[in-house]
């Protein structure tokens, strides 16, 4: 199997390169040189160029506020250019699996949302990642959308290190602040990506959801990742309108999955257990 990766230098890209890697498979691992996605009339030269069998397509515009700002430029990265990313693969007969977000969703459910509920997005950033499942869903019938949870993990040189940044916050000795009215599911970036490819590996089609159990406030997740770092920095619990943000992000972003026992698999571990396992591999890292 060859699967070509888009954005590869991103948190779960990079993960993905790595889990396709240890399958056996070949990785191409695709930057924004072989493609920006600023120019979707050139995916096709992509997919022309390499001829995967599965593509992955993780490159996305992430900066939820900057897509706020720019819905011209969201619509244009995350919508247009999967568009014809899927139609590109379509044309080409290979398969299309498009990452997606768990912040599709109201925000107003106080459970895990499945793959069953309906989105309803909030954001600029939610919209154009849900209008990219739809242009999926309509132009490749064998499609599959992972939509993923609060992700972490990574090296120390990626630029989304979320528990990096913490370690290097807590440091300061500034006071440290975190919401205790957001809600998710946060997610080992390898984890998932490992998920992803077994899911490819047993040709699974539709959409799944792709996180680590369990669901937490960002204040409370932040307190465990201090507490797996030994660290005895405190975090103050805070109301979310402490931090003034462009984008209305939802209230609560938990996901997890109805589809496991369609695929006879078990549901990933808790995010404590993952923070845990990341964190034994981090401090090696973190170790010269
Ligand atoms: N992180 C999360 O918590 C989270 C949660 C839910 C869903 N997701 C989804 O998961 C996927 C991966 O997210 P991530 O956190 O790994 O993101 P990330 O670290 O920000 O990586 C995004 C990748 O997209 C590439 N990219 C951005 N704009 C591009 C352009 N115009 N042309 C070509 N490439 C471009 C970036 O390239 P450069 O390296 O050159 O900048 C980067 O490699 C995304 O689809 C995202 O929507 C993420």
């Amino acid at each position: 199997m060859r699967i070509l990766i888009t954005g590869a230098a991103g948190l779960l890209g990079n993960e993905l390169v790595q889990s396709v890697q240890a399958k056996g498979w070949e990785s191409i691992a695709a930057s924004r040189v072989d493609w920006d996605l600023a120019k979707p009339e050139e995916a096709a030269y992509l997919i022309g160029k390499y001829k995967p069998d599965v593509t992955v397509h993780c490159a996305a515009e992430t900066n939820v506020d900057k897509c706020e700002l720019e819905p011209d430029w969201a619509k244009l990265i995350n919508e247009d250019a999967t568009a014809a990313l899927a139609a590109a693969i379509q044309a080409a007969g290979s398969r299309l699996v498009y990452i997606s977000s768990c912040g599709i969703f109201s925000g107003d459910s106080r459970v895990s949302y499945l793959e069953t509920d309906i989105p309803k997005p909030r954001t600029i950033y939610a919209a154009s990642k849900y209008h990219g499942e739809l242009r999926v869903q309509e132009t490749n019938p064998d499609f599959l959308v992972c939509r993923v949870g609060w992700l972490f993990g990574g090296s120390l040189t990626q630029k989304k290190n979320f528990v990096e940044a913490r370690r290097k916050e807590a440091l300061t000795g500034k006071p440290m602040m975190s919401a205790n009215d957001k809600w998710g599911s946060p997610t080992w970036a390898k984890h998932a990506a490992d998920r992803i490819v077994d899911l490819i590996d047993i040709s699974a089609g539709g959409v799944a959801h792709v996180a680590n159990a369990g669901v937490v406030s960002r204040h409370e997740y932040v307190c465990g990742i201090l507490a797996a770092l030994n660290s005895t920095a405190t975090v103050q619990a805070v109301d979310s309108s402490n931090f003034k943000r462009a984008a209305p992000v939802p209230d609560f972003e938990a996901i997890s999955s109805v589809r496991n026992k369609d695929w006879g698999m078990s549901p990933l571990p808790s995010w404590q257990e993952a923070l845990a396992d990341y964190v034994k591999i981090y401090a090696a890292i973190k170790t010269p």
